[in-house]
Formats: structure tokens, C-alpha cells, sequence
């Protein structure tokens, strides 16, 4: 990878990472060189899961159908998500006033409205999505099982969440890249938004579903409104 690009990736890894839930005001910091970051990362180790990512997208998608981006950043998933045809209406949701600002500014679009808002506590009612789309988001929360709760509470009854973020690899590539992290940079901000397993944000159901790409850097996961999100293995709460 050319040393411009490292330099970048670096700087998104360390974005994500650095301010694992300390609020927004660091995407507010960094909302004008986000893209340039991001791409990077999009295109090289997040491809695969995207690519997964936007299938399931474009599978569960019904005509008309509400969609809910949850953290949607700068928009760049929001525009993702307006390609398809089926899409009725999106709401690009952001904690950040200057990441949404950059995304309100680039998409043009009558199906889409901005909201300021909390992923931990959305500011709409039971019921309200068909879909909620959320990339990159859950692991910089301090609790990402709170982000995923509300996703669930906020679909509908034959709704899915679908989302990606950063994991730590299981088994020995997964120790052995948290032994060099720890030794190497203690106090490092940028991995410790790779989730390890116990931490996921996921219930195992005959409707939900999850995948990982790239060596278990990335993870992509399904849920649906039967699922409960503080055990992975708890029965579901509806038939
Ligand atoms: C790494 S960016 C991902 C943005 C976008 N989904 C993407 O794929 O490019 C994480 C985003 O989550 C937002 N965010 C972080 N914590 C949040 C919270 N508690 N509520 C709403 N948004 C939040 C940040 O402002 C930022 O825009």
C-alpha cells in the first residue's frame, strides 16, 4: 500500500478507535478529512464485508421501504443505500453536526432527511423502520449492545439490522494481534475498537445471521425483532 494511503488508514483506525465512546465531538474534529480516511478503508480492508453488507441490503429490501442509516456519518452508505430503487424513505441519523452537515451537503435527494440524534437512545418510536443499515458505528460505543437494542426496538416486526464493525480475529491470530498491540502501544486507541467475541453485539437465530471477512478484522451481522441482545444464546423473546 502506498505510504499516503497507509497514512490514512492509520488515521481512520485511529479515529474509530481513539474516541471509543467518548461522544462525537471527535467526528465534529475530524468530519472534513473523514472521506479521505474512509475511503481507504472502504476500499481495501472493508471491501468484502461491504460487499457482503450491500447484498443483504439490497435482499431485505421490500418497495418502499423505510430505512433507518444509524451513524450515518458523512452519507456515504446513505448514498449506497438511495441507489436502490426500492428504497421508499432514509433517515441519515448522526450524533456529529459536522459529519451530517458534509452528508446533507452531498446527497440531494428528496427521499432523505438528516436527524441529529443518539444511537443509543433513537428518537423515534417502536416499530418505525423496515430496515436500519449501520456501518462502523457499534464498536466506537462504549456499550455497543445498547446501539444494537434500539436497532431492534425501532424495526418493525418482520424488520432486520443490519450492521458491520471492526472485530478482534478469534483464536491464535486474534491473541497473537493482541499481545503485539499490548505490548506495542498500551494505551493505543485504534484496535481497541476491534470487538473481541464476548463483546459482539449479537443473538444466534434461526433469523439472524453473521459473517466475518478479512482475516475476522470485519464482521457483518444480521438481526431481526425476535432477538435479544444481552446473550447470544438466550432464547428468543418472540416465537
Ligand atoms: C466511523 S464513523 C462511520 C460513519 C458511516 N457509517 C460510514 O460507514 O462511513 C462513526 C460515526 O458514528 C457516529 N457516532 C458515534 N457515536 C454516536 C452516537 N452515540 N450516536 C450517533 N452517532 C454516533 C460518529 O459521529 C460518526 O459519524
Amino acid at each position: 500500500m502506498p505510504p499516503l494511503e497507509r497514512e490514512r488508514l492509520d488515521a481512520y483506525l485511529g479515529l474509530l478507535g481513539l474516541h471509543r465512546g467518548d461522544g462525537v465531538a471527535a467526528y465534529d474534529a475530524a468530519a472534513r478529512a473523514y472521506d479521505g480516511f474512509a475511503r481507504i478503508w472502504d476500499n481495501c480492508i472493508a471491501a468484502p464485508a461491504l460487499a457482503h453488507f450491500n447484498a443483504l441490503v439490497t435482499e431485505h429490501l421490500a418497495p418502499g421501504a423505510n430505512v433507518l442509516d444509524a451513524g450515518a456519518g458523512t452519507g456515504e452508505r446513505t448514498r449506497v443505500l438511495l441507489s436502490q430503487d426500492t428504497v421508499g424513505h432514509v433517515v441519515a441519523l448522526d450524533g456529529s453536526q459536522g459529519m451530517l452537515a458534509l452528508a446533507e451537503r452531498k446527497l440531494r435527494d428528496p427521499r432523505v432527511v438528516f436527524v441529529r440524534g443518539d444511537v443509543n437512545r433513537l428518537p423515534f418510536p417502536d416499530n418505525s423502520f423496515d430496515l436500519v443499515a449501520s456501518t462502523w458505528v457499534v464498536e466506537t460505543l462504549d456499550d455497543p449492545r445498547s446501539a444494537v437494542r434500539e436497532f431492534v426496538r425501532v424495526i418493525k416486526p418482520d424488520g432486520v439490522a443490519i450492521y458491520a464493525f471492526c472485530s478482534l480475529p478469534e483464536g491464535r491470530g486474534g491473541a497473537l494481534l493482541k499481545r503485539v498491540i499490548d505490548l506495542a502501544a498500551p494505551d493505543s486507541g485504534p484496535l481497541s475498537v476491534l470487538l473481541p467475541e464476548p463483546e459482539r453485539p449479537f443473538h444466534h437465530c434461526e433469523r439472524s445471521s453473521l459473517h466475518q471477512f478479512s482475516g475476522g478484522l470485519t464482521t457483518v451481522a444480521v438481526v431481526a425483532k425476535c432477538c435479544v441482545i444481552e446473550s447470544t444464546h438466550l432464547p428468543c423473546k418472540l416465537p
